[in-house]
């Protein structure tokens, strides 16, 4: 696969970094940046026999398979106009839209151009997430009641981040959609996504948009996904995950202080994403783009470029997330539980079956058993019909 870049800042440098790790198969070839003595940096760094300042130009080359897309999110919408235009496939980088209008339009641009729009939301594809993931579909948790996840850091590294028109908003829009997305994956994208109740607050930065904000989003089986997001955190980028089942849990931390650990004086470079410091003690990453999951993120959508398969992550999941983030707003403002308005769900329609009961015997149910210290057994229960609960000792 022959792959564009569009963007060479930080981003692009993380996915050509994982592009051109261990020896992958898939070619990046040519880069677009709007400065032309950054696009020919990023080609010798790179290695690529193209680069230029004119975005179409390096869309429509025909030696080109797909574009991805790593530019600021006002851009988004005209680069995957461009993709549609030279009939290329597309990946597009989070947030998909600054909002989900401009989200739908990208969907009908890529479905109307009959190419594949992949969405690059690397953390649902980190390995920690994916072997999760799987325990939570093969039913090890049973049946998932709240999904919680978690990114904060100090705050993001370019100007246009904190400019909320170029952004479409602050720390919801920015780290929110790989909140969302996490807890929509572990609830399960079948089920539709209903409200919205978000507190939202600009607590440190001089800026319009929110530094810091929570939100809760409830789901039509009942379930909660709930984010924590912030630009306002110290010590470096946390990135936690947290899945309540009625038959178990999954706590994840993907980043911050997993098992590697470093004295420094300060002497060195570079230490993780984010991390404020390079002396003291510190916490660097192993293999920061496999344990961000752009490595496993690509693997997916070249797969599915060729297979003509659905990757993980597509246009639509990002369409949907940027719903649910719009409904955020507006909850922030109103105080109040808001509706998420998606014009095109294709997901399913059951609504909340209510608690799951577990009959105990024809006459009740069972609440719950308890073994306490002594060794015995404790059951209590409720009367199918009266509603009284008791409690029963038995032996075992
Ligand atoms: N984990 C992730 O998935 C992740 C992490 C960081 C950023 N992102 C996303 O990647 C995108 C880019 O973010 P970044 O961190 O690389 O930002 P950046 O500022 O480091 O790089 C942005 C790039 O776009 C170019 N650019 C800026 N304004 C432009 C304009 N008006 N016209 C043309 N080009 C312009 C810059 O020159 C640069 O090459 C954003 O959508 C951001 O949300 C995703």
């Amino acid at each position: 696969m022959n792959i564009a870049m569009l963007g060479s800042g930080f981003i692009a440098r993380f996915y050509a970094d994982s592009l051109k790790a261990q020896r992958a198969k898939d070619n990046l070839v040519s880069v677009y940046s709007r400065n032309i003595e950054k696009a020919r940096k990023f080609a010798d760094d790179y290695n690529l026999s193209f680069y230029s300042d004119n975005m179409e130009e390096v869309c429509s080359r025909e030696d080109v398979d797909a574009v991805i897309i790593s530019l600021p999110n006002n851009l988004h919408k005209a680069a995957v106009a461009a993709c549609a235009k030279a009939k290329k496939h597309v990946l597009c980088t989070k947030p998909l839209g600054r909002n989900a209008a401009e989200a739908k339009r990208m969907l009908d641009l890529v479905e109307g151009a009959g190419i594949m729009g992949g969405y690059l939301e690397d953390l649902c594809y980190t390995p920690k997430y994916l072997k999760s993931l799987k325990s939570v579909k093969d039913g090890s948790i049973g049946k998932v009641l709240l999904a919680k996840s978690r990114e904060a850091h100090p705050g993001p590294h370019s100007d246009w981040f904190w400019d909320h028109e170029q952004s479409g908003g602050g720390a919801i829009v920015d780290l929110g959609c790989h909140c969302i997305e996490i807890a929509r994956g572990f609830i399960g994208k079948d089920v539709r996504p209903v409200e919205v109740m978000c507190w939202a607050a600009t607590q440190v930065h001089p800026i319009k948009a929110e530094d810091n904000a929570i939100g809760l989003v409830k789901y039509a089986n009942g379930a909660l996904g709930q984010f924590e997001v912030s630009w306002c955190f110290r010590g470096g980028m946390d990135l936690r995950d947290e899945v309540m089942g009625t038959e178990g849990t999954i706590w994840l931390n993907n980043f911050l202080r997993t098992g590697f650990e470093m004295f420094s004086t300060g002497k060195g470079g570079y230490i993780a994403e984010k991390a404020e410091s390079s002396s003291g003690w510190l916490f660097p990453v192993g293999d920061e783009v496999h344990e961000l999951g752009y490595t496993n993120m690509f693997t997916d959508m070249f797969n599915c470029i060729e297979n003509k398969s659905e990757p993980m992550e597509t246009f639509y999941d990002g369409y949907i997330v940027n719903a649910i983030i719009d409904a955020a707003y507006q909850s922030s403002k109103s105080g109040k539980w808001e509706p998420v308005q998606i014009d095109d769900w294709r997901g399913s329609n059951d609504a909340d079956s209510g608690p799951a009961t577990t009959s105990y015997d024809d006459t009740y149910y069972l609440i719950k058993k308890e073994i306490l210290h002594s060794g015995e057994y404790k059951l209590i229960l409720k009367h199918k019909v009266t509603g009284e609960v008791v409690v029963r000792d038995i032996k075992e």
